[in-house]
């Protein structure tokens, strides 16, 4: 199916299912345990052995010399691959350092070895015996350092529009502003992991990924051979935030240790060897400059970013929201890239607006108080309803200004004190912050096949993943509603290379254009079923488990009776994502409390007002903005990779170390959605909205610590050790 012109009138719009606050089709799965992860698959092949990653304990350098006999000869060792066995390797499109390393070493605990032994503790027992001499290389690891040499990256021009310089220059109110956010993980719960099995030169893949088919193509041009003999499986997925949008070492080693064992081998990270051995999100400089009128319209607005990466790697796009947020006529918008010698920067949740927006609406705040404007009328007189660079373009759908309004109400925005540091409750300095959330949706082709079998029941297939978003339902939803089924009468198969080429689950994008592309393979269905029931006059409806036309009603069952029907199709998109920008909206609310004494802060209250066209299942979605809200609290007060800029490396690579937020450091937190459709993004009307939970919420955390305070903390995270000795005197 083809979607080139606005949505019109379609089955989905029934709303009986669809839009209903619906749980999840694979919750009792998940809360019994028997949901089967990657790694807990014992049953799938027998013979399983384990396999233990070795990571490199240089940066960069190169292995001069490695001895693995001692590990060959420890109990229970079946086999050691490194570099030197594993014979040529390939590189995925995907992956910026090697997922086996050596004898270059391109980044700490890249991987240098696996040891396939017996029982995992065998393995991790026999990879402490391998012994590596490394020639150490200085390498860069201080983004600050490394600023002034950073260039321009391949295919990620500046932008500008009118005469930036000029208009800054002549403004009579003008804010240029530094801030910093640090290297982030993603911390998922569930940590990488392969069981890996080969059958003959055919290779099977129990892992946990959220891009199936990117996983194919990476796996085949690293192992050299064709895509149609890898089947990567991944049913369930215990959170990835972009963290596994691409196969890493556990893939490859896992099978690589399977051909050298001549049997199944499985491999999981362990977890201190994940914030190295994986992607993070690189940290960030940004520089922002805005030149207003005295009444507070923006006539300038500037972006700069520098962040680091590998060699060949990218930037932390964050100065993308800032070509499109806020109107003004003169604009500079850039990136800058460093090369960095430490692990591979890559996506993560919002990879560009999360951090991006963290120190863009910190200066909106800013620029409100030097102009005296209460922060959100100074966003809504700024607000735009065209792409700001290409005027006449239109927003599809855009009511930022009304997430704002709604929120404002809500959250009793009317009390707030505008002057820093007034209000007190006891030792306690309350404030509350605003940010507007900002990010785009993607559209992307989705292929699904729907099967009807003779006792009326629907299957969907497609390698389609659920991360622990709500998948699963979003898309049983969509076939009950348009096969005219009830929810149980759907069973959905997902995650497997096997089935048809979907969207994958990324950049927000898997909501819409999965269900997309089960809704044209639902219709497609529909044609065959009118067929086989002879019903070729009006179009027949589908309710109730039953098909009407010209007066008759009959079973849907009855098309299957002589055999299952099954269909396949996709949805395609046209260009009117290129003829309407399409993004999503949040207006983010917090309230915080900081002892005056300490200056522990304390969250108090979240709200998230968000426009994000039609909300598919309210209740998965609010899920997912409630930890998107969370995982923004995390950045904003918690979440540091710390760097030793001496030897390269992430140091708090464990949970220990690395926090995030807890349920003691979480509030009421209250989501609404507006109400809203967009005929423009699908046959759906849908939206993401998974990564628009957590852009702007850092930076309302950070504007309600002014508040509170009168400290305007710009580097990321905001510890207690930034306001301490800025606080007011308690009296
Ligand atoms: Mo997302 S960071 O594209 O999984």
């Amino acid at each position: 199916m083809k979607f080139d012109t606005p949505a019109a009138t379609n089955p989905i719009d029934q709303l009986k299912v669809v839009g209903k606050a619906t749980d999840r089709i694979d919750g009792p799965l998940k809360t019994t345990g028997t949901a089967p992860y990657a790694y807990e698959r014992h049953d799938v092949v027998a013979n399983q052995a384990y396999g233990f990653i070795l990571g490199s304990a240089i940066a960069k350098g190169r292995i001069s010399r490695m001895d693995v006999a001692a590990a060959k000869a420890a109990p229970g060792v079946i086999a050691v691959v490194t570099a030197e066995n594993a014979g040529a390797l390939g590189k995925g499109k995907w992956n910026t350092a090697a997922l086996l390393g050596g004898p270059e070493i391109q980044h700490y605990h890249q991987a240098v070895a696996l040891v396939v032994a017996e029982t995992f503790e065998q393995a991790r027992d026999a990879a402490s015996l391998i012994k590596v001499d490394y020639q150490a290389e200085a390498g860069a690891y201080d983004l600050a350092a490394a600023r002034s040499g950073a260039t321009v990256a391949k295919g990620e021009p500046d932008s500008t529009v009118g005469d930036f310089n000029g208009a800054y220059a002549a403004a009579p109110v003008q804010l240029d502003a530094t801030y910093t956010t640090p290297d982030q993980g993603h911390a998922m719960m569930e940590p990488h992991a392969t069981i890996a099995a080969w059958n003959g030169d055919k290779l099977t893949l129990w892992t946990a990924n959220q891009m199936i088919n990117w996983g194919v193509k990476d796996v085949s041009q690293t192992l050299n051979m064709p895509e149609e003999n890898i089947r990567l499986i991944s049913p369930y997925i215990g959170g990835g935030f972009g963290g596994k949008l691409f196969v890493r070492s556990d893939a490859l080693m896992a099978a690589l240790g399977a051909k050298a064992a001549g049997r199944p081998v499985k491999v999981a990270l362990t977890r201190p060897l994940m914030f190295n051995n994986t992607t993070h999100r690189p940290a960030t400089i940004q520089r922002i400059r805005i030149g207003t009128t005295r009444e507070g319209r923006i006539t300038a607005i500037g972006h700069e970013s520098w962040s680091g990466d590998l060699p060949g790697g990218k930037p932390e796009t964050a100065v993308q929201q800032t070509r499109l947020l806020y109107a003004g006529a003169n604009r500079l918008t850039a990136m800058r890239l460093a090369v960095l010698d430490l692990p591979e920067g890559n996506a993560m949740r919002a990879p560009g607006e999360a951090p991006g927006l963290m120190a863009l609406e910190i200066a909106m705040d800013e620029m409100a108080e030097k102009l005296g404007m209460d922060p959100i009328q100074f966003r809504i007189l700024n607000d735009t309803q065209e792409d700001p660079e290409k005027p006449g373009r239109p927003y599809s759908q855009r009511q930022l200004a009304e997430c704002l309004r709604q929120g404002a109400e809500r959250f009793g925005w009317a009390k707030r004190s505008p002057k820093p540091a007034s209000v007190r409750e006891g030792r306690w300095l309350v404030g509350v912050g605003v940010a507007a959330g900002f990010r785009n949706n993607l559209v992307t082709k989705s292929a699904a096949r729907v099967r009807l079998d003779g006792q009326g029941m629907v299957t969907v297939e497609t390698d389609m993943t659920d991360i622990g978003t709500g998948t699963y339902t979003i898309i049983a939803q969509t076939a009950a509603e348009t096969m005219g089924v009830p929810l149980d009468r759907v069973a959905v198969r997902l995650g497997d290379s096997s089935f048809p080429v979907s969207c994958g689950s990324g950049g927000q994008w898997g909501a819409n254009n999965s269900t997309a592309g089960v809704y044209a393979a639902c219709m497609k269905l529909r044609q065959a079923v009118a067929r086989k029931l002879g019903f070729n006059a009006a179009e027949p409806q589908f309710a109730d488990g039953h098909v009407s036309s010209g007066g008759h009603t009959v079973p849907l069952a009855q098309a299957a009776k002589d055999g299952e029907l099954v269909v396949e199709d996709l949805i395609e998109y046209g260009d009117l994502d290129k003829k309407y920008q399409q993004s999503t909206f949040a207006g983010h609310f917090v309230e915080v409390a900081v002892d005056g004494a300490t200056g522990e802060i304390r969250l108090r209250r979240m709200l998230a007002v968000c426009a994000a066209g039609r909300i598919l299942n309210p209740k998965s979605a609010r899920s997912q903005v409630i930890g998107a809200m969370t995982m923004g609290a995390g950045a904003a007060l918690m979440e540091e990779l710390a760097v030793d800029k001496r030897r390269g490396f992430f140091v708090n690579h464990d949970l220990a170390g690395y926090e995030v937020p807890v349920h003691a450091d979480i509030p009421h937190q209250e989501v609404v959605f507006l109400d809203e459709v967009d005929p423009i993004s699908s046959p759906m009307k849908a939206k993401g909205v998974g990564e628009l939970g957590i852009c702007g919420v850092g930076a309302a955390v950070a504007n309600a610590v002014y508040n509170a305070t009168g400290v305007r903390v710009r580097d990321y995270p905001i510890t207690l050790d930034k306001i301490l000795d800025h606080l007011p005197e308690m009296t």
